[in-house]
């Protein structure tokens, strides 16, 4: 595996980048700072190789970024309704960072940190992440690893383990954003998107799950088939107003716990298809409509709304103060796991 320096923190400590490749010539690329994916290059139906992940040149766009390319959330992915919650009859404040809520593990995420990488093979390598007591107002000294692999088959596979000192809760996501054709100029509108899932959880205008859930049918969030992206993304429906777009949590078919196949991405053009496997209950679907081409991206280009869209497998947003939504809490003695793949194909 390749390494090089990719930057200095202000601390002056070293961020390293590694380079991970399989016999097929895809090419994943990590730093520490966030255990982020810097880069990753698959072939379109030609054999041409091109980058399909949103990214910065430098260290300093990671640090000063403000969208989360690439990174670990954590220790929440996405929200938690005015950063409060409840736990064994304890009532926990977090940091208010969106609105009058948390998102993403607050000011100093997981994505914000240096985390220590392990190389364990040619293509796999392990990042873990001491997460100490009161970080975020979060309780308990969190412990996650983050183990990524690129296989022969053209997978990325990223497993989690977590463990904890005190009762807490857990629930990390990969934020990378895609553009499965290469060309950050253009935006993800015309990609396919199939989610399984004949449900989705509403949000409220703070995109704050409500607590219910709602079928997909006869709505702009019905993935079940094959659908492009922008084909309902304007459609007058109050959900997508909240979302500015899509921006919501899919209950995924099938049963949490047990890797199976939740998602599929298709370009035409390039003929790429990107499957998604995991065993979270569920899966945020954004269409990256923050992007506003304040931050300057690979090549300098900046990256306008909607050039990449986040699939993140989770547990639902705002569960903490949603009993009736999959748990979350995490008990010393008790490992938190989660195994999510990415597989390239073309078709
Ligand atoms: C998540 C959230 C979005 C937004 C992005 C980062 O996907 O659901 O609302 O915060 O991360 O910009």
């Amino acid at each position: 595996m390749k390494t090089t320096v990719f930057g200095n923190l202000p601390d002056g400590r070293e961020a390293h980048q590694y380079t991970l490749s399989n016999g097929a010539g895809v090419t994943v690329q990590i730093i520490n700072y966030g255990a982020t994916i810097t880069s990753l290059s698959v072939p379109d139906r030609n054999g041409k190789m091109a980058d399909v992940v949103l990214g910065y040149d430098s260290i300093d766009g990671y640090i000063s970024g403000t969208a989360y390319l690439g990174a670990i959330v954590g220790r929440y992915g996405n929200r938690i309704g005015k950063g409060q919650f409840q736990l064994d009859g304890k009532q926990y404040r977090l940091t208010i960072n969106d609105g009058e809520n948390h998102l993403h593990g607050g000011k100093i995420g997981f994505d914000k940190v240096l985390w220590d990488a392990k190389i364990l093979g040619d293509s796999c390598i392990q990042l873990q992440y001491v997460s100490r007591d009161g970080e975020e107002g979060y309780p308990g000294t969190v412990t996650l690893k983050v183990t990524y692999t690129l296989t022969e088959k053209n997978e990325l596979r990223v497993d989690y383990d977590g463990a904890t000192d005190q009762p807490t809760i857990l629930n990390p996501t990969q934020h990378s954003y895609f553009n499965l054709s290469g060309s950050f100029n253009k935006t993800i509108l015309d990609h396919l998107l199939m989610i399984e899932a004949d449900g989705f959880t509403p949000v409220d205008k703070g995109l704050i799950t409500t607590g219910q859930i709602a079928g997909v049918a006869n709505t702009p969030m019905d993935f079940r088939t094959p659908m492009a992206i922008g084909a309902h993304i304007n459609d007058p429906d109050e959900q997508l107003a909240f979302g500015k777009g899509y921006d919501h949590n899919w209950v995924l078919k099938g049963t949490a716990g047990r890797v199976r196949k939740v998602a599929e991405l298709y370009e035409e053009a390039s003929g790429r298809l990107m499957t998604v496997f995991t065993d979270q209950p569920g899966l945020q679907f954004y269409s990256g409509n923050f992007l506003d081409g304040s931050a300057k991206g690979k090549n300098g280009i900046a990256y306008q709304r909607r050039t990449g869209l986040c699939l993140e497998a989770q547990a639902f947003p705002d569960t903490p103060n949603k009993p009736q939504f999959p748990p979350v809490t995490l008990r010393p003695g008790q490992t938190y796991r989660q195994t999510t793949i990415y597989q390239f194909s073309t078709q």
